[in-house]
């Protein structure tokens, strides 16, 4: 069969980037990812699209979702490239899982299940690499040399929105929009659930199983 095409669900700090880009090196498939679509363009001119306020980097710095208008463009045109794909961070609520189910089919769902305090405790000590994107945790994941990259050498930052009060405001936002997306793939009896407190290498073998099945 062609490329599988995997949807990985899951709250602020599950995981989602960590293995979706191992999955996407593993498979051979395109990681499309909105957070990073958006942060590498929070001061677009979104102003056309009749949006409150005019680039993505307000919202963001709330914790806020950019208007849907702005992230299903930036979905369609990811998704028209992909053959196989995993999608991180988007749908994020009803209307955005709508528009998804008519510009493509999904091969596999996957719900990365990660309680809340863990769940803050891996958000405030995240530290991402400013050159290429990698994710560490000054804990859980800390690179070999304090605050450089051990891929390419880069400056380990803080993203703007891993403050404790933001991370509290990501989550809320993710209760009252996002869980309902993961009720609706639930009902409809396409959800798997996958424990996302294991270690990541125990993570990425749960979901990969996963995906082979679906690709099979
Ligand atoms: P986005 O970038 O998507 O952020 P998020 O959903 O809040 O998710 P994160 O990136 O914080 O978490 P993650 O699940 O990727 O976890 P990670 O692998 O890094 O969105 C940011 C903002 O953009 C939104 O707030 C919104 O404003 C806007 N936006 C994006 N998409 C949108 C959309 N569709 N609609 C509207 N607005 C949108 O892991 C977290 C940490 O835990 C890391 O430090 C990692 O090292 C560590 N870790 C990972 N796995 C493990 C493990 N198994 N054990 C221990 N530690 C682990
Ligand atoms: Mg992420
Ligand atoms: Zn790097």
């Amino acid at each position: 069969m062609s490329e599988p095409r995997v949807l990985l669900l899951g709250a602020p700090g599950a995981g989602k980037g960590t293995q979706s880009k191992r999955l996407a090196e593993e498979f051979g498939i395109e990681h499309v990812t909105t957070g990073d679509a958006l942060r590498s363009n929070k001061d677009m001119d979104i102003g056309h699209m009749d949006t409150e306020y005019d680039t993505p980097r307000a919202y963001m710095e709330a914790g806020d979702l950019v208007p849907d208008a702005v992230v299903n463009e930036i979905v369609k045109t990811a998704l028209q490239s992909a053959d196989g794909y995993v999608l991180d961070g988007y749908p994020r609520n009803l209307d955005q899982a709508e528009y998804l189910s008519e510009i493509t089919d999904l091969d596999a769902v996957v719900f990365l299940d990660v309680s809340q305090g863990e769940l803050v405790d891996r958000l405030t000590g995240r530290r991402v690499c400013d050159d290429c994107g990698a994710n560490y945790h000054v804990e859980f994941n800390p690179p070999e040399t304090e605050g450089v990259c051990d891929d390419c050498g880069g400056e380990l930052i803080q993203r703007d929105d891993d403050t404790e009060d933001t991370v509290r405001d990501r989550l809320e936002v993710y209760e009252e929009n996002t869980e309902p997306v993961v009720d609706h793939y639930r009902e409809a009896g396409v959800l798997v659930e996958v424990d996302g407190e294991g270690t990541p290498d125990e993570v990425f073998e749960a979901i990969s199983d996963v995906v082979d099945d679906a690709a099979n």
